[in-house]
């Protein structure tokens, strides 16, 4: 495959729909590693090292090194909102980074205004901005959005362009016969039909232009048969839904610890409180079912209680978001965890986890982002299930249950980078060592 993955020659434009906290850390903080005032971390693209050859080859390059990933100083930024406030603003309003830090880069920062959202109030009711495109027919909010691609591409003398969403989680729906087929999803969007939320709006436009889409959000959007479509249509990757962070990263990193010791699980409470902006969305019960989906499938997907129903056939599995605006982006949860070992003897697993949400969200957008427009270059087209390391409920072809473990997901990631390069997938067998030692 190797001989097929062109180089990352020239700019990448990175298009957000959605300029909050998570978007405003993500450009603050490639920014400022670009100007070398902080370190990217928690990014695989840009610290993480991979293992080509075998254990006693010692080769462990960097990813970046290893793969044609953009480079950083190749990067420009920009997104839609529905409020106006350009990316130094609303970094400031979000919190996360210290004043100072921002400050710092201000130049750059307020060079980065949004575009006019796609905005339907009716997916968002807590939301109020007024900085909306109008038009007289989601089909014409279509081609609005895909011009300002164009645009946006033009004026930047860019290469290639990314869209990934950092918007507000939009509330809970299921798809429909407008959502089977590209044609049908074509003339719902001509026919102004409710049920094409703002994000299926982004996501069509950027499709049919071939430029990878990805989800950070719990929302449907590509993960539907017509968008699916669209992507295999025109050559496109996408990956969603909802950035691993937080409590689920922790879920993810400890179930499968569990599992593998064969330790059973009765009940599993996470609560956390947080008061950004993405809190106060949750607040309203839609909102919040569209992400409790998300989360809630990680844990049964991880510990299978159908293959054990001793060990977690009866796993009460319980999900809370408060809204607590005292605590802004610094989002704190506790889990607590009721478990069983030999012979039935309970024990509990206290988690208390004071995260800031952002800080961990950035550095996923980053390398999935850089991943999506490298897998283009690679030629690979529809649903990315290799990054599903990066994603809560990662989205997978209809009928295939999702893998949650992350480190069979890191494995998965893995070996698609050395399969993309041309080099031997690594199975972690390693019998070879102890053969060649006998022969
Ligand atoms: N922070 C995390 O750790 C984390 C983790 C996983 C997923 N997410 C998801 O990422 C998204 C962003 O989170 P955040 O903390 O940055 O939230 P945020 O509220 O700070 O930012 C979201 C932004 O999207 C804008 N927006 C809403 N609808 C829009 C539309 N149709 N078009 C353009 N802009 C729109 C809002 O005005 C807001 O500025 C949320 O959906 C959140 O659930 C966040």
């Amino acid at each position: 495959m190797k001989q097929k993955v062109q180089p990352a020659e020239g700019k990448l434009g990175i298009l957000i729909p959605g300029l909050g906290a998570v978007a405003t850390t993500l450009i603050a903080g490639v920014i400022a590693s670009r100007r070398g005032l902080a370190e990217p971390v928690g990014s695989l693209t840009q610290t993480g090292h991979i293992r080509i050859g075998k254990r006693t080859d010692n080769n462990y390059p960097k990813i970046k090194d290893f793969v044609p990933v953009a480079k950083l100083e190749d990067i420009v930024f920009g997104g839609w909102d529905v409020y106006e406030d350009n990316v130094y603003q609303a970094a400031s309003i979000a919190k996360v980074l210290d004043q100072h830090l921002l400050d710092s880069i201000k130049d750059e920062l307020e060079q980065i205004a949004p575009m006019k959202a796609v905005f339907d109030k009716s997916y968002v009711e807590n939301l109020d901005g007024h900085h909306v495109k109008t038009g007289e027919s989601k089909w014409d909010l279509a081609q609005q959005t895909i011009k300002d691609i164009q645009d946006f591409k033009e004026k930047n003398g860019l290469n290639r362009i990314v869209v990934i969403w950092c918007g507000s989680t939009e509330k809970y729906f299921e798809a429909s016969e407008i959502h089977e087929t590209v044609e049908a999803f074509e003339a719902a969007l001509k026919a102004n039909d409710d049920r094409i939320a703002p994000s299926m709006i982004y996501a069509y436009a950027a499709l049919v232009q071939g430029i990878p889409y990805v989800n950070g959000a719990p929302n449907l959007t590509v993960d539907t048969r017509a968008l699916v479509q669209l992507s295999k249509d025109t050559n496109t990757p996408i990956a969603g839904k909802d950035f691993k962070t937080g409590q689920t990263l922790m879920k993810t990193i400890l179930a499968p610890g569990l599992e593998a010791r064969s330790l059973g699980v009765r009940g599993w409470f996470s609560t956390n409180i947080l008061g950004n902006r993405d809190g106060l969305v949750l607040d309203r019960p839609e909102n919040f079912k569209t992400k409790e989906v998300s989360k809630l499938g990680v844990l049964e997907d991880i510990l299978r209680p159908d293959l054990h129903p001793e060990l977690y056939g009866d796993l009460y599995h319980k999900i809370r978001i408060n809204y607590y605006p005292p605590h802004g982006d610094n989002k704190e949860s506790w889990d607590n965890i009721d478990i069983f070992g030999w012979l039935g003897y309970p024990m509990q697993i206290k988690i208390n986890f004071l995260c800031r949400d952002s800080i961990l969200a950035a550095p996923v957008a980053l390398d999935l982002a850089l991943f999506a427009d490298l897998a283009k270059r690679a030629g690979m087209k529809g649903i990315q299930e290799w990054l599903s390391f990066y994603l809560k409920s990662p989205q997978t072809k209809e009928g295939l249950r999702p893998e949650n473990d992350i480190f069979k997901q890191l494995i998965k990631l893995q070996n698609t980078l050395r399969y993309m390069m041309g080099e031997e997938l690594i199975t972690h067998l390693g019998l070879d060592y102890y053969e060649e030692d006998e022969a």
